[in-house]
Parts: structure tokens; sequence; C-alpha cells
């Protein structure tokens, strides 16, 4: 069995990485329910590189600084969409986060994202954020026999809700949504996103029931065009077009 040996970097190299250093301050909301029912901002002053993303920052702190900082990842590639957080007082995914984007001259602040009861330092009860994307049935829902192949779609019937096959479900646009923050009933766009992937697919039969659904009190009639949420989504996914694409099918019955 052959045995696989990590080489050791060349002192010099080592040294080239650690001239790219600089020293940041970054600025965390924290919040531990168990010590006290306020939260606070602690700093914490690193040596990083800033072609390192934030995401790699709350690592170094957590690994190096103090173990009880608290926050969600798994990919670290912008894909599981676990690591949402308001950066410098913007929704964005840490891991998609260069520090040199940030102004690193002054302190980076990092806080939980609005809208949803915090749990601890930078996680929330996503909760009702998945069950808002429940209601609205985020699956494939067709009658009558199975089919002996493949459901066939043309590539223009494809088109038509490709942009909302992109959502990794982060919550970065329904927790910037001030709508949302006002009360949480509001569905958010993630959940109408997610419905408008379903309402435009040529294969799918359930448009009508989920159109009923957003046709609720509160439901899309909600929104009230602040782009925000088109702002914050990390996949680039136009969601106020999303959300009125939704208000015009309800208008006409046609999608
Ligand atoms: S629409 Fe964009 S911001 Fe909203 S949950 Fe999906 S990926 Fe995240
Ligand atoms: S850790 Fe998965 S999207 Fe950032």
């Amino acid at each position: 069995m052959s045995t696989a040996t990590v080489e050791k970097p060349e002192a010099g190299a080592a040294d080239s990485a650690a001239s790219h250093k600089i020293t940041v301050t970054f600025r965390i909301r924290r919040f531990n329910p168990e010590i006290s029912a306020d939260a606070s901002w602690q700093d914490f002053v690193i040596d990083i590189d800033p072609k390192e993303r934030v995401l790699d920052a709350l690592h170094q702190i957590k690994w190096e600084e103090d173990g009880t900082l608290t926050f969600r990842r798994s990919c670290a590639h912008g894909i599981c969409g676990s690591d949402a957080m308001r950066i410098n007082g913007r929704n964005r995914l840490a891991c998609k986060t260069l520090i040199k984007d940030l102004n690193p001259a002054k302190p980076i602040t990092v806080e939980a994202i609005k809208g949803l009861t915090v749990l601890k330092d930078l996680i929330v009860d996503m909760e009702p954020f998945f069950q808002a994307y429940r209601d609205v049935m985020p699956f494939l829902i067709t009658s009558g026999n199975e089919p002996t192949r493949e459901r066939r779609q043309s590539a223009a019937d494809r088109e038509r809700f490709d942009d909302t096959t992109k959502c990794i479900l982060c919550a970065a646009c329904t927790s910037s949504c001030p709508v949302f923050w006002n009360d949480g009933q509001y569905f958010g766009p993630a959940a109408i996103v997610n419905a408008h992937r379903f309402i435009f697919d040529s294969r799918d039969e359930a448009g009508e029931q989920r159109l009923e659904i957003l046709n609720d009190k509160d439901g899309v009639w909600r929104c009230r065009t602040t782009f925000n949420c088109t702002d914050a989504c990390p996949r680039g996914i136009e969601v106020t077009k999303a959300i009125a694409e939704v208000k015009q099918a309800l208008i006409t019955r046609r999608f």
C-alpha cells in the first residue's frame, strides 16, 4: 500500500505567503442565550491574506481565537446555501465574499441575517423559512400513468423557468426583505421563486394550486418591489422579476 506524503512548504514559500497578510478587524455580533439575553459586538483582530474569504476568517477566528464562535457552513463553494450572513450590512455568502472587496482597512462587520430568530451568534432558526418553502409544494406534480420514458420538454419551455432552478435556499433574499422583517408572516421571495420554478414548468399540473396558495393575504401581493431580494441573491437570480411573473400569472391565469 502506498502512503501519501504531504510536502512541507519551502521556508521561502511560507515567508512569501505570510508577507501577503494584512491585519483586519472583524466585528462580529455575538449572542449566546445561555450567557446573556442581549447580543453584543466583539472585535477579533487577525492577520490574514485579503484574497481569502470571510468564511476563511471565521474559521481562523474559531480555530485560533475563540472556539465558541458559532456559524453554519458546509460546502464552502457557494452551493449549499448554509452560510448566508450580513456582512458590512449586506446579505452575502461568507464563502463567496473576498476580504479584499470589503474595504479591510476598516472593521468588517458580520452578523446574523435579519427577520429570523437568532439561536446563537450567526445561526438563525430557519424553520419559518423552510415552512414557507414546503407550503408552495416544491416538487413536480403530475397525474395519469407513469411515463415509460422521460417527460419531454422543448428547449423554449425549459428556458421559461431556468433562472429559478438556480436557487440554493440560502435565505439571503427573504431575510433582506423589509416586508418579511415586519412580521415574518409573508411567504417571502425564496418561496415564491421556488413556486415559480414549478408553476412555469410545462410538465407540472399543479400551477393553479400553487397560485391559489400565493394568492393568500401573506402571499405575492405583499411584495413591495424593493429589489432588495434581487440585490441580495448570490446566484444572480432575478427574484423580483420572478415575483412579478407570478403576480401576472395570478391576474391572467396564463402560465
Ligand atoms: S433566490 Fe437567491 S437569495 Fe433567495 S434563497 Fe434562492 S439563492 Fe438564496
Ligand atoms: S458554505 Fe455552502 S454556500 Fe457557503
